[in-house]
Parts: structure tokens; C-alpha cells; sequence
């Protein structure tokens, strides 16, 4: 129904690509459940003791935006630096100012190489590069997140319809780490 490749799913349940320190990208119309999908990754990782920290982008700039003013951006920057995997929910669809761009920066470049991110969007790899709103950025940003990733695309019918109307069991993903546990523990 959401056209969830089931394998890739799994393997990404086993937090490998945290290791390798690639990204995770989510991307799918509004309800398909691509934030359900990244926060049951990062409880995963919680689980494997990895450090997960979420934001919706939006607050994320608007922390270091408040942050920069009220002179701890440093502790932030730390804090959003180490931790193991970064969850950013919902990339896009407005623009990014030169300040936001700058931050994102920042924060891509201290942890390339060295910690996970999962990035949620409604539109398409390809259109981050408009939203970044400048081609040199863009290029130096996404060179970062895209070069050592996992696609996850989602398509189909927004999961809130579906579980209003005609779902008395709910597809579950708790249930598929359940029973992977399983498999591993037996
Ligand atoms: N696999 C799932 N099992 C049960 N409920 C789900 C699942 N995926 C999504 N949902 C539910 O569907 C709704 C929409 O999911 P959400 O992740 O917010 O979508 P998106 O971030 O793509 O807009 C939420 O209420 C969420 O809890
Ligand atoms: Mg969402």
C-alpha cells in the first residue's frame, strides 16, 4: 500500500547504516507516515544505546536562530553535533534563508563522516536543491547527505485516512522489530 520495501526496512532496522555514519532519506506525500517511519528508526537506535536527537527542521532553525541570540548556540551546536543519529522532520517546501542555509552548513559539515542523520520530506531528493536556495550550498550540503544514503520513498494513501476509516488492526512497525528480535534472540 505505501510501497514500504519491507527488506530495506529491515536491514535498516539493524542500524548498520548508523555505524557507517549515511543517511537515512524519507521522502513521500503528507500522511504516508515517513515520521512514524524515522521516529521508529531512532527508537531503534535509542535501543542499540545510540544518542538520537529530533527536531522538525523548522524548530531546529529556530533554536539556533534563539540560540545564536541568547549566546548558547555553542552548547547546542555540541549537543546537536554528537549526537549519533539526527532526525530532521520535514525538509522543504519553503525556502531557506541565507542565515538557515549557513546553519544547516554547519551542522551537515561537523558531522559528515562521523554521525547519522534521517531526513524526512515531502518532496523528492532532487527538489532539495531548490529549497536550499543556492547553488553553491546546495551543492556542498547535499554532496554530504545524499553521497552515503539510503532512499526510502513512499508512495500511497495518507496513513491517517486509512487508520480512521478501515483499519481495526494497525499495520505496525513495533511488530516487525518484534519480530526480528525474535529471529535474532532465537
Ligand atoms: N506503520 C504504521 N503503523 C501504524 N500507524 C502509522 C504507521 N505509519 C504511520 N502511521 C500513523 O499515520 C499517521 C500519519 O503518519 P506520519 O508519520 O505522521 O506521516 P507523514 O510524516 O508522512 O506525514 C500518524 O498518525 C501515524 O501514527
Ligand atoms: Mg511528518
Amino acid at each position: 500500500m505505501r510501497q514500504l520495501d519491507r527488506t530495506k526496512f529491515e536491514e535498516l532496522t539493524k542500524c548498520d547504516w548508523i555505524v557507517d555514519h549515511s543517511s537515512v532519506l524519507i521522502t513521500g506525500p503528507c500522511g504516508v507516515g515517513k515520521s512514524y517511519l524515522a521516529c521508529a528508526l531512532g527508537h531503534e537506535a535509542c535501543r542499540q544505546e545510540k544518542t538520537v536527537l529530533y527536531f522538525r527542521m523548522p524548530r531546529l532553525f529556530q533554536e539556533l536562530e534563539t540560540a545564536r541570540t541568547a549566546e548558547t548556540y555553542e552548547r547546542l551546536f555540541k549537543k546537536i553535533i554528537r549526537a549519533d543519529v539526527l532526525i530532521l522532520d520535514d525538509w522543504g517546501p519553503d525556502l531557506m534563508t541565507a542565515g538557515q542555509r549557513r546553519d544547516l552548513m554547519e551542522v551537515v559539515d561537523a558531522r559528515y563522516g562521523r554521525k547519522a542523520t534521517i531526513i524526512t520530506s515531502q518532496l523528492p531528493v532532487e527538489k532539495w536543491y531548490d529549497v536550499i536556495a543556492d547553488p553553491t550550498f546546495a551543492d556542498a550540503i547535499l554532496d554530504r547527505l545524499v553521497h552515503r544514503s539510503h532512499r526510502v520513498p513512499l508512495d500511497g494513501p495518507s496513513m491517517r485516512k486509512v487508520n480512521s476509516t478501515l483499519s481495526p488492526r494497525k499495520p505496525s512497525f513495533a511488530r516487525i522489530l518484534q519480530e526480528q528480535r525474535h529471529a535474532t534472540a532465537g
